[in-house]
């Protein structure tokens, strides 16, 4: 019988298993029992392996197929019916069609095995602010990943009552029909759909096992068709880490940053200040949605309740904190291993061991000319045991946002750190941020596109009218509760590649430049592109950074960002008649500065 009286949900339910034939259906409970169970059986058929206990206490290995590594941006698709509601930087599908050609591939797919039903909450059970979805998924590695990223089981029915949620349907397509052997890794690799609808708020996915293809809670709900919801309702779902900051003084301060996939969130959320007398706490390290409260201050909250981390580049050095989270209770996914049962990733320690077993299962030392972890290895660990957590990130009034920060990977141009002039500059800023691609999905690494906010695979609807929705929050208080904005670039280089700044715990130093510019205290100039720190106002005390290095860190160079400008104008030009008047004036004034 159900666990559940929701008629809804119910109908919903057996609708789709006539469509997709499981053997059997599970409804998830949530409990711990029940994630060991799952646990040992993706143990017996080789799609984890568990890790030396002693080393990594209850942890496991999953190593993916290598045609399923990544967010595949190009499948994804947001259906509408009018195009135009997706906007120009989204694949769009008519939804009919699309729903037509994923129903033939979702017909019989779940043949040979269990339909897991999984209910979840994103933000905190029963909170104001929660929202929730149940997703129907084959595979039990995305059922353990889903326990550990969100409030997953029976307390989320319980808490849904007779409510609606938000539907999310995922198959890895890979059928076991008549003599087809299972595999580790199963996936439809050739034929992936990662689709939205979100008139309907209907989440397909399809032929993917992983991250933010399959865990759908993550960027599908909280991110594209939160961001549609958030729209309607009058707030933000962003690509953001939240943190806490206090100085010596004690003054607590939260501060929100959104930085495009593997720029850094993790790392910034979880920093260990190189300043004495500074703490930072982590509130979250991807996921923010912010609400104005009843005092005009903008809230922020967490929607999830783990951390999917980038693995690489992960050390006690750069972020001490993550790799204290990953004692134990954790899944790692495409990471390599070593003879004794333990993890390691490239950057995890400065000289690699002996040998390995790499990422694609394969005997790896340090002579092999590959990597022994995939660049998008991640691990999926429980926020509640990160060191650093703050004690009031479950807190569903959220956190007061003093500061916004935007950033990219950029290698030239860009300075350290600029504060926008006023909440439309800062939106100007967000709207133009661009950033070197990584790993965290598909496609060319290092080459530079516009990703507005971090947001460019994420929002659910038109560019155009998301910067609009920006601008109009900005218009919901007074000007003096609104968060200030400010543009960061940690990934500077010089002119043999070496990046200029040092970055991780040292970023404390431009947060303590926000800080004073909020109380009032601190120095800017301006320059074209907006205020940036005075000579001398970076703390830069035992970091050996001289005048002539923070002078190339903090540059304006006005020719090159004529070149800039023609960019933006190109990538404006993109976004058509939805760009908001205020922005395209924006742009004119940066073109006025820079002649001036
Ligand atoms: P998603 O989970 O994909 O959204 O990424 P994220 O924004 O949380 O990125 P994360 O913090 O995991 O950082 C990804 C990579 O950037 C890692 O390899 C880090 O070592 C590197 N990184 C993070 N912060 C800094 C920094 O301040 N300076 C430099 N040079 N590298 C950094
Ligand atoms: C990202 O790519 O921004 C991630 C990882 O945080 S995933 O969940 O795969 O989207
Ligand atoms: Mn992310």
């Amino acid at each position: 019988m159900a666990p559940t009286g929701n008629r809804q949900l119910i109908q919903w339910i057996s609708h789709w298993q006539e469509i997709l034939s499981p053997d059997q259906i599970h409804w998830c409970d949530g409990s711990e029992a029940e994630y060991d169970r799952l646990a040992s059986e993706l143990v017996k058929v080789g799609t984890f392996k568990r890790l030396n206990d002693d080393l990594r206490e209850n942890s496991y290995l999953a190593l993916s197929d290598p045609a399923d590594v990544a967010r595949v941006e190009d499948r994804t698709y947001i259906a509408t019916t009018d195009p135009g509601d997706a906007g120009p930087t989204n694949n769009w599908c008519d939804p009919d069609d699309l729903k037509a050609k994923m129903l033939a591939l979702y017909t019989g797919a779940m043949q040979g095995r269990t339909m897991y039903v999984v209910p979840f909450s994103m933000g905190p059970l029963g909170s104001p602010i929660a929202h929730i979805g149940v997703q129907l998924t084959d595979s039990p590695y995305v059922v353990v990943n889903m326990r550990t990223m969100t409030r997953m089981g029976q307390a989320v029915l319980d808490s849904l009552g007779d409510d609606p949620f938000v539907p999310c349907v995922h198959s890895v397509g890979f059928p076991l029909s008549e003599g087809i052997q299972d595999v580790p890794w199963p996936c439809d690799a050739d034929n992936k759909y990662i689709s939205h609808f979100p008139e309907t708020r209907e989440i397909w996915s399809y032929g993917s096992g992983y991250g933010g293809n399959a865990l759908l809670g993550k960027k599908c709900f909280a991110l594209r068709i939160a961001s549609t919801m958030a729209r309607d309702g009058g707030w933000l779902a962003e690509h953001m880490l939240i943190l806490g900051i206090t100085p010596p003084n004690g003054e607590k301060h939260y501060i929100a940053a959104a930085f495009p996939s593997a720029c850094g969130k993790t790392n910034m959320a979880m920093l260990v200040p190189t300043l004495p007398g500074w703490t930072v706490e982590t509130v979250g390290d991807d996921i923010a949605w912010m609400k104005f409260g009843k005092d005009g201050r903008l809230y922020a909250i967490n929607p999830e309740a783990g951390f999917f981390g980038v693995a690489p580049g992960t050390s006690l050095k750069t972020n001490a904190n993550a790799m204290k989270t990953l004692w134990g209770n954790c899944i790692y996914t495409n990471v390599a291993t070593t003879s004794d049962g333990d993890v390691w990733w490239e950057g995890m320690t400065d000289e690699s061991p002996d040998e390995l077993t790499d990422w694609r299962g394969e005997h790896w030392t340090p002579d092999s000319d590959t990597r022994a972890a995939h660049p998008n290895a991640r691990f999926t660990a429980p926020a509640s045991q990160c060191p650093s957590i703050a004690p009031e990130w479950e807190d569903p009034d959220g956190v007061p946002i003093s500061a916004i920060l935007f950033g990219g990977r950029r290698a030239t141009n860009v300075p350290l750190v600029t504060e926008a002039r006023s909440w439309e500059h800062g939106v100007f800023l967000g709207s133009i941020m661009s950033s070197e691609k990584t790993a965290a999905a598909a496609g060319t690494v290092g080459q530079v596109r516009f990703d507005p906010f971090a947001m460019l695979p994420f929002v659910g609807y038109n560019i155009g009218d998301y910067f609009a929705h920006w601008l109009e929050m900005g218009l919901s208080t007074n000007s003096v509760d609104l968060p200030r904005m400010y543009w960061v670039n940690w990934f500077r280089k010089d002119t043999n590649g070496d990046f200029m700044w040092p970055g991780f715990g040292d970023n404390v130093r431009i947060l303590k430049w926000v800080l004073e510019r909020i109380d009032g205290t601190g120095e800017a100039v301006a320059k074209a592109t907006g205020l940036v720190p005075a000579p001398n106002s970076i703390d830069r005390d035992g970091l050996g950074l001289s005048d002539g290095d923070m002078a190339a860190l903090l540059a304006v160079d006005n020719d090159a960002w004529q070149s800039e400008a023609d960019l933006i104008e190109q990538h404006y030009a993109r976004i058509g008649d939805k760009l908001p008047e205020e922005l395209r004036n924006q742009l004119s004034d940066l073109r006025r500065r820079l002649t001036a």
